[in-house]
């Protein structure tokens, strides 16, 4: 059959291969598996549409060997985690790790960032800037990493037990773990990003909880924040619909009390309002044509 009417592309109108091309001087009458047509007709309708880039295997591939020289670098963490160290203590070994593979902290001098990781305690939500702070026994630490590896970008982040935890520590922890959970669980195909905020909010605050709304998750991969903006929270069926490339965060802050928060001096430092406890568990996920794989795979 006709790729022209098959894709509903006009003679005249742009390539869908991004060629910038017209379709008939183009690809109109190419021998293209239609399939890999469709790919590229979806794949500009998305970058017009919404801005955002779907990802091509190649990129696919480099961003999942970023997210695996993040998740070793988030092991090494997890080790060295113990009351008495600072967070000053965790930066230098996240920094030292990223050029010994090779790699950039993405954090390091963006948008004014100091540091290469961001370090954030109890009721820090997130953007804790490391520095001189001990941790003690019971507090809880999120540490979010982001290394730029072959130019491409893997952002994920796990809380962390510093000692034995507290029974307000393991409440919120063991909750941002499932509001991670849950969120990836909709992602799929023809779901939304409505479906996965939902996900979330249900979850969190079913269970006396509050989700964060001023930080959301984002598409990542080619640039550090990239469309679209993946809400927290929301109705089932509003927002995109996901489909096969798209490669985002999910990054919920989930907090023990309520949800408003402020930012510190410093213009990064988040923390609620009511000096609650915040935790957040990040992955980086890409739609598959059958659900979803984890870029930065981990056990939630
Ligand atoms: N990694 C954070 C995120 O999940 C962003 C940190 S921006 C920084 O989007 F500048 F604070 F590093
Ligand atoms: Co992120
Ligand atoms: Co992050």
């Amino acid at each position: 059959m006709n790729k022209v009417n098959n894709n509903k592309i006009g003679r005249n109108d742009p390539c869908p291969c991004g060629s910038g091309k017209k379709y008939k001087k183009c690809c109109m009458n190419s021998t293209k598996d239609p399939e890999i047509l469709k790919h590229e007709s979806k794949k500009q309708e998305y970058k017009n549409k919404y801005n955002i880039i779907l990802k091509e295997p190649h990129q696919i591939e480099g961003i999942k060997k970023s997210g695996r020289l993040l998740l070793s670098i988030l092991e090494k963490v997890e080790k060295m985690i113990e009351p008495g160290i600072t967070t000053d203590m965790i930066n230098d070994l996240v920094h030292k790790e990223h050029l010994k593979a090779g790699a950039i902290p993405a954090p390091l001098n963006y948008r004014g960032f100091p540091k290469s990781v961001c370090t954030s305690v109890n009721e820090v939500i997130c953007h804790g800037i490391p520095g001189d702070r001990v941790l003690k026994d019971h507090d809880i630490i999120n540490v979010d990493v982001t290394p730029i590896l072959n130019n491409y970008y893997a952002d994920a982040s796990k809380t962390f037990f510093v000692g034995a935890p507290s029974e307000d520590g393991q409440k919120i922890v063991n909750i941002a773990r499932e509001s991670l959970k849950r969120g990836i669980n909709a992602v799929k195909p023809d779901a939304t990003l409505g479906d996965i905020g939902f996900a979330i909010q249900d979850y969190a605050e079913s269970l006396g909880c509050s989700v964060v709304r001023e930080f959301i998750g984002h598409g990542v991969g080619i640039d550090f924040h990239e469309q679209p903006q993946v809400l927290h929270y929301g109705v089932r069926g509003e927002g995109i619909k996901l489909v096969p490339g798209m490669v985002f965060t999910i990054e919920p802050m989930i907090n023990l009390g309520a949800k408003e928060l402020h930012i510190l001096d410093d213009n990064w430092t988040a923390v609620t309002n009511d000096k609650s406890l915040s935790a957040q568990f990040e992955q980086t996920i890409l739609v598959t044509e059958d659900g979803y794989e984890s870029l930065t795979p981990f056990e939630l």
